[in-house]
This record gives C-alpha cells, structure tokens and sequence, in this order.
C-alpha cells in the first residue's frame, strides 16, 4: 500500500506495463497516479483499520483441500443471477466518485466491465450521470457486437422519498436490471471535499444527508442525519415500489438476512462496506457462512471486502457466496491505467480464478464446496 505520493499526479498509462500482473501491482502503482487526498479517500479505513484489515487477514487464515486428478472437461465460471448470464462470479462493487481516478470515472469502468462481460454495480453517487453510463455501456456493448452486461443501480435512500423515487425511476428507464439497497453507510462521519467536475452527478437539486453537528449542541441523534437513516419500513416501500429485484448491500448478520428476505429482498450482498463505516465488524469472509445458513440459499448471497485475488474468490464461493464484487481495485486500476487498465485487472482475476478452479480440482462453480477449505494457521 505504500507508494510515492505526490500532489501532481502521473496521467494514465497509455499501455499496460509489463510489471502489472496482479491486482496487487496495481495497487502498488496508483498512488503515483492520485493527489495525495484521493488515495487517502480511496484507501482509508474506519476507527483504526481494524475492519479493513480484518477483510484482507481472513483470506490468510483459509487453505485449500484439493480433489487431485479431477475431471475438467467442460469446465467454466459462468454463473446465472436473476435470469442473466454473468461470464463470471464477479461485479465492479458501486464505488462514488470514479473521476476523483480517471477523467473519464464511470464511462471507463463500465466500458471495461462490458469488454470482460463483467456485471457493474452503479452507484447513487457516480460522478457521471447514471443514464450517461448506461448509454455508454449500451454503446460499447453494440461497438464490440456483444450483448450489454448486466448493470445494476446502487440506491442510497435519499432523505426525501420522493426523490428516493426518482433515483429508482430514471434507473428503470436507463435500463438498470436490479436495485442495491446499501443500507450500511447512512451515518458515516466523514467526506472529502471534492474538486471540481467529481461531484454527485445523479443528486443536482436534491438536499444531501449530512451532518449538522455543532459544538455543546446536538451532535448526532436528534439531527437530520439520524432522523432519516434507513428503516425496515423503507425496505417494505421500496419493495412496492418497484419490480426490479431488490439486494440488500451492508449485511452482516444471519437475523438480518432473515428479515430482508422475509420484506421481499431478493438477493443480499455481505459487505462491510470495506471497512469503511463501523470498526471492530468482523472480516466479509467470517460472516458469510452465518448469513448463508440463515437463508438457506433462498435468494443469491454476494459478498465484497477485500477480494485481491482468484484464491480469495474461490473462498469465499466455499462458504456459500454465489459471486463476489471488487472494490477499491477499480479505482486502482483507472488510476493507472484508465479503460484498459480495469479491463486488464478484470482478466488477470478471471485468469487467477479459473487456475485456482482447476488446481483445486473444480470444472464448475458447484464443485467449489466447503469441503475444498481448511484452515492454514
Ligand atoms: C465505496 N463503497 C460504496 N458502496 C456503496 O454502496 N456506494 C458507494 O457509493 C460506495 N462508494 C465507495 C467509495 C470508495 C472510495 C470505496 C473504497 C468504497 C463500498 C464498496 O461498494 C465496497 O463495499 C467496498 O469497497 C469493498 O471492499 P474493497 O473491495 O474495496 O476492499
């Protein structure tokens, strides 16, 4: 993680360099590509990390029980959620901001998912406009003489349902296939200040939750951030209305997934936000299981926080995630390298997850089962 930083940013490459063969690499180089500011914002932790590093330490503690001499014939990732067909068990996390990375933010990342036929996640904050992204993925997608990802809309609920209501209806009408519901993120305490042309692209006139804490008055309960934090009440609307499936993005709890599902959700995501919001939550890796028994495999579970490598993916598949979504790597990677550099960070981890499937004596998906695990230490 640590790197030269430096205040005048290098631009893109204009090529992939021939040192970037992980998403580790990747990593290594975007600072050299940010302000100073951005890189904190894009890497920092809550409290003191202790979540953050949970998300990366668990990977380390699982090991693997390999099937030798396995079958792979016909072997593949292809995965099917909510009728379409995703070329692998992998999404682009909804990440704000994406030109705090690369001019082109958003329009490069979902240009780079459409390339690698890799779902993306879009979130509420997008520093360009939702319907601009999905344009650009409808064009991209037809350019390449390919079918459009699938494209998803992350929902933050708005302190105004109306224009929670509105955020939903463009999405429908751009041709979004599913609503993520973040429900972990409300009351963060945090923000940078953005420059100019980075700004929440989907919210012009909308009035933005924010902290109104003022010395020896009230700081946080009894202020309009509290008030208008997301209830069970807001899922059961949200649930009436729209038809579009619904997943819940924030899940760390088996008694919350029950609850979720029992409201109408129709898939969760295990997040702890990437340990950006409460420190001290375990790591996604250790709570996965404990939501995946209290659903039952009833509705698709996904997971993210910290997944840097094909052996991290196929972990968390093990203990019953039916696909996993990469943050912080995105910004990384537009960083460094714009379009091409995501495109390539998404191939060199579909690369590492088919070898990590075929030494552990996996052809498909179903085959990845708890008994491939062990622990390590
Ligand atoms: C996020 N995340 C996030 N989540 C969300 O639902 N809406 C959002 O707008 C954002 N924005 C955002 C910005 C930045 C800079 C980061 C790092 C994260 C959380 C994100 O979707 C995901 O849960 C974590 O990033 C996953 O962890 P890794 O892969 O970054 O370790």
């Amino acid at each position: 993680m640590v790197g030269d930083v430096s205040d005048s940013p290098l631009p893109a490459l204009t090529q992939i360099a021939p040192d970037l063969r992980s998403l580790a690499d990747y990593e290594r180089r975007a600072p050299a590509h940010l302000t100073a500011e951005a890189w904190h914002h894009i890497e920092e932790g809550s409290g003191t990390g202790q979540t953050l590093r949970a998300n990366r330490e668990a990977f380390a503690h699982r090991g693997f029980r390999p099937r030798a001499m396995a079958d792979l014939r016909g072997g593949g990732t292809a995965t099917e959620l909510f009728g379409r067909t995703h070329a692998a068990p992998l999404m682009l996390a909804p990440i704000a901001y994406q030109r705090l990375a690369h001019p082109d933010g958003e329009l490069a990342s979902v240009r780079a998912a459409t390339a690698l036929d890799t779902g993306t996640i879009v979130s509420t904050l997008s520093s360009v406009p939702l319907e601009e992204i999905a344009g650009a993925a409808r064009a991209f997608a037809h350019e390449l003489g390919k079918p459009a990802a699938p494209l998803w809309f992350q929902l933050y609920l708005q302190p105004d349902r109306e224009h929670s209501l509105a955020l939903v209806r463009r999405a429908e009408a751009a041709g979004y296939e599913a609503i993520v519901l973040t429900i972990d993120a409300a009351i963060k305490l945090s923000g940078m200040t953005l420059p100019p042309g980075v700004g929440a692209a989907n919210l012009s006139g909308m009035a933005l939750p924010r902290q109104t804490a003022t010395p020896g008055g009230r700081i946080l309960f009894g202020t309009p951030l509290a008030d208008t934090a997301p209830r069970w009440e807001d899922l059961a609307w949200l649930r009436e209305a729209t038809t579009l499936p619904i997943l819940i993005k924030g899940m760390v709890l088996g008694e919350d997934a029950t609850l979720a599902v029992g409201l109408g959700a129709d898939g969760l995501i295990v997040s702890n936000h990437g340990g950006r919001v409460l420190d001290g939550l375990p790591s996604v890796l250790d709570v996965i299981e404990e939501v995946a028994q209290a659903t039952g495999g009833c509705v698709p579970l996904l997971a993210d926080g910290g997944f840097r490598s094909g052996t991290d993916v196929v972990k968390a598949l093990a203990l019953g995630a039916s696909s996993v979504l990469i943050g912080r790597p995105q910004m990384h990677a537009l960083a460094v390298a714009g379009m091409p550099g995501l495109a390539h960070a998404i191939h060199l981890l579909r690369t590492e997850l088919e070898a990590a499937m075929a030494q552990l004596g996996c052809a498909t998906l179903a085959d990845i089962t708890r008994e491939r695990l062990t622990y390590l230490y």
